[in-house]
């Protein structure tokens, strides 16, 4: 990252912008400085601090693969002060970025192993960038399961995407909502309730999970129950995020600023951190 980096933002603008659901925006940005747009890059996982000028900044995962830094994508629910402008941005228009921060998914530790996703919701944004990173290098990986919960059916989304990944002969993929609507091609109740349904190694497969809390810590103690190690699960966690580099202790979780120290964390190193109420 080039010096000041961490706290000055760069200017982007949209290079794309495609409204997933009602509420649900994806932005492809590109940095308008050559020189900043040559030296950036990141790893799945990672998160950037994007900036709406004159109201604020908010951490929002990279979505997109670390192969194409000229359209650094970024899947944006609209909740509240910064992302509502957030997402009313239109193609050409610009905005602030700072990263990328935080340690991403174990994708070295992971190589020759299967990998088992878990997500929840959009939870699968931060996930999509592995997924595509592991699509686009096949051969590395072992065979690929991808678990992803909605509330509703009509929650889902990137459908196509989901489709064009469970072609792929080494992947297979399962889709859960508590409430189907119409047409659900997948199971109706808890997207852990999938693990009875797909073929699960412990001990060879790095699982990488995200979505929210209860979710993952049930996702996490059902696995440790099947014999995963405690180090082979890996969680994507969420703070309010200030300065997103480890200097405010806004995002502090026990010892651990999630901004610098995760957003990815072992379950090992947080299970028990995870488990006391409002923390
Ligand atoms: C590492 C990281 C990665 C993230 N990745 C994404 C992403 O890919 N896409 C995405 O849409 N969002 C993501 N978020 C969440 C996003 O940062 C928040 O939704 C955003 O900060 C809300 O800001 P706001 O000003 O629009 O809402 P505010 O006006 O601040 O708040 C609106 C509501 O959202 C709640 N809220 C605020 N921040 C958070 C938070 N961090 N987590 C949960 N609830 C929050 C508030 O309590 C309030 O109820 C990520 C957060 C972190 C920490
Ligand atoms: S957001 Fe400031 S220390 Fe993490």
């Amino acid at each position: 990252m080039r010096r000041g980096g961490a706290w000055l933002p760069r200017e982007a603008e949209v290079a794309e912008r495609v409204e997933e659901s009602p509420g649900i925006v994806t932005l492809r940005l590109r940095l308008t400085d050559p020189e900043a747009r040559r030296q950036y890059g990141f790893q799945p996982g990672q998160f950037n601090m994007l900036g709406v000028f004159g109201v604020g900044e908010v951490a929002i995962s990279i979505s997109s693969d670390p192969g194409d830094p000229e359209r650094i994508g970024h899947t944006i629910r609209r909740v509240g002060r910064v992302t509502n402008p957030l997402v009313a941005l239109d193609e050409g228009d610009r905005l602030g970025l700072r990263g990328p921060f935080g340690r991403g998914w174990p994708l070295d530790r992971s190589e020759g192993r299967d990998v088992l996703v878990v997500t929840g919701g959009l939870g699968c944004a931060p996930v999509v960038s592995v997924i595509e990173y592991i699509m686009a290098r096949r051969s590395r990986f072992g065979r690929l399961t991808i678990l992803q919960g909605v509330k509703h059916g009509a929650d889902l989304i990137w459908r196509p995407r989901y489709e064009a990944w469970a072609r792929d002969p080494d992947t297979e993929v399962g889709l859960a909502a508590d409430v189907p609507g119409e047409n659900w091609p997948g199971h109706v109740g808890l997207v852990t309730e999938l693990f009875d349904r797909v073929r699960l190694r412990p001990g060879r497969t790095a699982v990488m999970m995200c979505g929210p809390e209860p979710m993952m810590r049930a996702g996490a103690r059902e696995l440790v129950a099947r014999g995963f190690p405690a180090d082979d699960l890996w969680l994507s966690l969420e703070r309010n995020h200030h300065c997103g580099n480890g200097r405010c202790g806004h995002c502090q979780l026990g010892p651990y600023f999630v901004c610098h120290d995760g957003p990815v964390f072992a379950y090992s190193q947080v299970g028990s951190l995870l488990a006391i109420p409002g923390l």
